[in-house]
């Protein structure tokens, strides 16, 4: 008798510093775990409008960089990209994509990507989910996956997102100050790590066997637990000064 096929998976993402390669990984190893055959496929933005800014962290002077991406953002521009051969084409049973807010959209090049042939040939009738990494806002961003997603001819399923610590103006301080290398800044001002917080993992893992389970109902071996004690550190206490 022939083996069971196992589910085919992709995760498709951007990221610049990494934050959403962290969730992407996470998410494919928990599948791995439970018997699926997962493909992680990461898009580059190749535009020579816009790629030359995205090169190296830190960056100089980030605040010129990041703004003169905002009326790209705004007018909800595509550009050119890097596809890798997995999602240009290809059956999958269940999609993930994952992407940075960028001024509150979605970013421009899965954008991009969600808006290509690429994601209407791979999308077509597969069930998918997003994911979002932000210092804080990520309404839009995910909302706009799920919109163009539909529109690509897939099957909604769920979300989720994952923002920094820090109310607003912490976060964005401490944001700037790693995204500049002024790492000073953060310790003069106490601020909260920029970032994923700790024990994101088991955020991304219950997202991912939640997903998988209303997907592909009975098709994957029982999600693993994880002991409680290789979860979220505890939180650190700042002594009151
Ligand atoms: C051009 C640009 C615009 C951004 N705009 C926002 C924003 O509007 N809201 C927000 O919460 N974070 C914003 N961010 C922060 C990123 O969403 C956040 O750092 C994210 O985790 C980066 O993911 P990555 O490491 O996978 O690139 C922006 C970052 C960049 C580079």
């Amino acid at each position: 008798m022939d083996a069971p096929t196992k589910p085919k998976v992709l995760i498709v993402y951007f990221t610049f510093s990494k934050q959403t390669e962290r969730v992407a990984d996470v998410i494919g190893e928990t599948l791995e775990a439970r018997g699926a055959e997962v493909t992680k496929a990461r898009i580059m933005l190749t535009d020579k409008r816009w790629a030359a800014r995205f090169e190296k962290i830190p960056m100089r002077f980030p605040m010129i960089k990041i703004v003169g991406m905002l009326p790209a953002q705004t007018r909800q521009a595509t550009g050119e990209i890097g596809v890798p051969p997995a999602a240009q084409d290809g059956d999958y049973d269940l999609v993930f994509i994952g992407s940075p807010t960028w001024w509150f959209r979605v970013s421009l090049p899965i954008r991009t990507w969600l808006k290509s042939d690429h994601a209407a040939k791979i999308l077509a009738g597969k069930p998918f989910g997003a994911f979002s990494t932000s210092r804080r806002y990520w309404t839009h961003n995910v909302g706009e996956v799920e919109a163009f997603g539909k529109d690509a001819g897939g099957i909604w399923i769920d979300q989720t997102h994952f923002v920094a610590q820090g109310n607003q103006v912490q976060s964005m301080m401490s944001w700037l100050s790693y995204m500049s290398g002024f790492t000073w800044v953060d310790r003069l001002f106490r601020l909260p790590p920029t970032n994923l917080k700790p024990g994101f993992e088991t955020q991304a893992r219950d997202y991912a066997n939640e997903v998988a389970d209303r997907a592909l109902p009975g098709r994957l071996t029982a999600a693993v637990e994880t002991p409680a004690s290789v979860e979220a550190p505890a939180a650190v206490e700042t002594p009151a000064s």
